[in-house]
C-alpha cells in the first residue's frame, strides 16, 4: 500500500522506500539530477545518480509525469528548512513512469493564470496546495459535524432531491418528469418543510450535511448549489438551538483550528444591529458604529431637512482622505442610493463640505455627542432610513478596508435576533417573509404591523458573513395558515402548496426550531478566502456554469421529446 511521500525523515536513513507521485520540478545540476516527487501530502527530494542505470530515464522525465521510484533514504548535505523532508532525499535506484502527462495550460506554482483557465483544468487546479488545504478543511468539519451531532443524540437523515416545488424563497431549479408529462419536480432550495416533517415522524434531533440548489443571483459568498449543515430538534426554544449551534462551532474551531472560541457567543438585536452597524450581519473585528445625529443637524442645512441623519466617525482618519478621495466615497454611497455624503474634518475646529453651516452652539454638540478628537473625520449621509443605514453600514466596510481595520486572525462571532416576519420585495411589489412561511411570529396578534411584527428568527454572523440561520418554527396548522394568509396565500393556494405541511401540523407537532449553517461560508472564513470557489471542488461561474464540462448544455432534441418540452428561441 502506498505510504505518503512525507512520512519519511532523517529517523528513516538507511531504508529503502518505495514512493509514488508526480513530478513536480526537475532540475539537472549537470551531473545529479534531482526531481521534486510531490503527492497529497507534500513533496519529498529524489536525486538520481549518473551512474545509475535509471540516469537515461529520469532525464527524460517532464513535469506532473506520474512514478513510482524505489531508492534509499539519505541524509542531505544541505537541509531545506522549508520542507516538512528537508533533512533526508531518496537515491533513486529503481523508476517506473505509470504516465506521462501534457505541458499543464498553467503552472502550479504560480497565481497569475485566469480564473477562467483554471476553471476549465478544474482538476489541475485541484492539484495545487492551497485548494487541496481547503477540500480537506471541508472534509475537516464535515467529520467534526458529525461527530458532536452524533454525540448530542442527533440522527443523520437524508432527505429527497427530487422535491414539489414550492413558492416563496429563492427561484427553484425545475426538473421536467418523463413519466408525468408537463409537471416537474424542484431540487430542494433546503430540507426545510422535510426537516419539519420529521420531527412529526418524532426523530426529535435530526442533521444532515444537505446538498441546497437556489436559482439567484450570485455573489462572491453565493454559489448555486451549495451544502447546509442542517438541523431541528423538537421540545426547544430558541436558546436551546444557539447552544447546540455554539458547542458544534467551538468543537469545528478546536478540531480544524485548534482554537478555543468563547462561549457563549454574544447577542445583538436585529434592530441594533441595523442602527449601530447599517448591516444584520456586522463585521464586529473592528469598532466605528453608526451615530445618530438627527436631533442635532435637522434644519441646520438645505440637504438636512428630511429623513435621518446618521454619521461615522473615522478616528484619526482626516488626514488620509483627500476632498479628492472623499468625492470617490460620495461615488461609493451612490450605489446605495445615498443622495449624497457630507464630511466634516476636526481640528480644533472643523472644516469640511458642510462647515458653513455649523454653527458654535451644532459644534459644541457634535463634539459632545461624537467625543471628537483631533484629526477625526465625520461623514454623513441624511435621507430616508433603510437607505442611510445601508450605505454607512457598507461605507464603514469599505473604510475598515481601505485602512486595514480588520485584524485577519481574528474570529468575531455574534448572534443577531429578533429579526422581522416580513420584508418588503421590491421585486415582487410585497412582503415576504424574512426568513421563511414557517416561522414562528414573537406575537401573532402583531401579523398586520408588516413593518414592525417580529419573528422567532436568528442568524448567526461571523467576520461580516451570515454562516447561518434558523428559527422557532410554527406548529400548529391554524397559525400557519394565518402566517401564510398575510403572506397573500389565499386558502386554497396555501392548500395547493403546502397542503402536506399544513395537515401534518394537525396530527401532534411538537414545538420545534433550528438552523442551518452555510458549510462553504464556514469553510472560507476558516480557509481565510473570500471566494466561495475556492473551497468547493468544482465550484459554478457568475453565470451558473461550469466552465469544465460545459453544464448546462443543450440536449438532444429527442430528450426534449420524451418530456414534452419545446425550447423556443
Ligand atoms: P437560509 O436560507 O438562511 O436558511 O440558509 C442557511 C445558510 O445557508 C447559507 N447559504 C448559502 N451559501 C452559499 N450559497 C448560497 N446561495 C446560500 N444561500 C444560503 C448561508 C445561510 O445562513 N431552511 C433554513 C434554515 C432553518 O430555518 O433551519 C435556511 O435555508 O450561510
Amino acid at each position: 500500500m502506498k505510504i505518503n511521500c512525507t512520512n519519511y525523515d532523517i529517523n528513516n536513513v538507511g531504508e529503502i522506500v518505495t514512493l509514488n507521485g508526480w513530478v513536480n520540478k526537475k532540475r539537472d545540476l549537470g551531473g545529479l539530477l534531482f526531481i521534486d516527487l510531490r503527492d497529497r501530502s507534500g513533496i519529498i527530494q529524489l536525486v538520481v545518480k549518473p551512474e545509475s542505470k535509471i540516469y537515461e530515464k529520469a532525464l527524460s522525465l517532464k513535469n506532473e509525469y506520474v512514478i513510482e521510484v524505489t531508492g534509499k533514504v539519505v541524509k542531505r548535505e544541505k537541509a531545506n528548512p522549508h520542507l516538512k523532508t528537508g533533512e533526508i532525499e531518496v537515491e533513486v535506484t529503481d523508476l517506473l513512469v505509470l504516465n506521462t502527462s501534457l505541458d499543464l495550460p498553467f503552472e502550479l506554482d504560480k497565481d497569475n493564470s485566469l480564473e477562467d483557465t483554471r476553471l476549465k483544468y478544474r482538476y489541475l487546479d485541484l492539484r495545487r496546495k492551497n485548494l487541496q488545504n481547503n477540500i480537506i478543511t471541508k472534509h475537516k468539519i464535515m467529520q467534526s459535524t458529525r461527530s458532536y451531532l452524533n454525540n448530542e443524540g442527533f440522527i443523520e437523515i437524508e432527505t429527497p432531491i427530487l422535491c414539489k416545488s414550492t413558492p416563496e424563497g429563492a427561484r427553484d431549479y425545475l426538473v421536467p418528469s418523463r413519466v408525468n408529462k408537463g409537471k416537474f419536480y424542484a431540487l430542494p432550495q433546503s430540507p426545510q418543510i422535510y426537516k419539519q416533517l420529521l420531527m412529526a415522524s418524532g426523530f426529535e434531533r435530526y442533521y444532515q450535511i444537505a446538498r441546497c440548489f437556489r436559482d439567484e443571483d450570485l455573489r462572491a459568498d453565493r454559489q448555486p448549489e451549495f451544502t447546509q449543515i442542517d438541523l431541528e430538534m423538537s421540545f426547544v426554544n430558541e436558546n436551546d438551538i444557539m447552544k447546540i449551534t455554539e458547542g458544534l462551532l467551538a468543537k469545528i474551531f478546536k478540531d480544524v483550528k485548534n482554537i478555543d472560541i468563547n462561549l457563549p457567543i454574544k447577542r445583538m438585536t436585529y434592530d441594533e444591529a441595523i442602527n449601530l452597524y447599517g448591516s444584520d450581519k456586522p463585521d464586529l473585528r473592528f469598532q466605528m458604529t453608526i451615530t445618530d445625529i438627527t436631533d442635532i443637524l435637522t434644519g441646520s442645512a438645505p440637504m438636512f431637512n428630511e429623513g435621518i441623519i446618521n454619521c461615522l466617525v473615522v478616528k484619526d482618519g482626516a488626514s488620509k482622505y483627500s476632498r479628492k478621495e472623499i468625492d470617490k466615497l460620495t461615488d461609493f454611497v451612490k450605489i446605495y442610493k445615498a443622495s449624497g455624503l457630507a464630511f466634516l474634518k476636526y481640528d480644533e475646529g472643523f472644516t469640511g463640505s458642510i462647515n458653513k453651516f455649523i454653527t458654535e452652539e451644532v459644534a459644541n454638540k457634535l463634539k459632545d455627542v461624537l467625543t471628537l478628537e483631533n484629526n477625526d473625520l465625520i461623514l454623513i449621509i441624511s435621507g430616508n432610513k433603510n437607505i442611510v443605514k445601508t450605505s454607512l453600514g457598507a461605507l464603514r466596510l469599505k473604510i475598515a478596508k481601505d485602512l486595514n481595520l480588520i485584524s485577519q486572525d481574528k474570529y468575531s462571532f455574534v448572534w443577531i435576533t429578533n429579526f422581522p416576519m416580513f420584508e418588503y420585495s421590491e421585486e415582487e411589489d410585497r412582503y415576504i417573509a424574512c426568513h421563511h412561511p414557517f416561522t414562528m411570529p414573537e406575537d401573532i396578534n402583531t401579523l398586520n404591523d408588516k413593518e414592525n411584527a417580529k419573528a422567532k428568527a436568528y442568524d448567526i454572523v461571523l467576520n461580516g458573513y451570515e454562516i447561518g440561520g434558523g428559527s422557532i418554527r410554527i406548529n400548529e396548522a391554524s397559525m400557519q395558515q394565518q402566517v401564510l394568509e398575510s403572506l397573500g396565500f389565499t386558502k386554497e393556494r396555501a392548500n395547493e402548496s403546502f397542503g402536506f405541511l399544513l395537515d401534518a401540523l394537525k396530527y401532534g407537532m411538537p414545538p420545534e426550531g433550528g438552523l442551518a449553517l452555510g458549510l462553504e461560508r464556514l469553510t472560507m472564513i476558516l480557509c481565510g478566502t473570500d471566494n466561495i470557489r475556492d473551497v468547493i471542488a468544482f465550484p459554478k461561474t457568475a453565470s451558473a456554469s461550469c466552465l469544465m464540462s460545459g453544464a448546462p448544455d443543450i440536449v438532444p432534441e429527442n430528450n426534449l421529446k420524451e418530456l414534452n418540452i419545446k425550447v423556443e428561441d
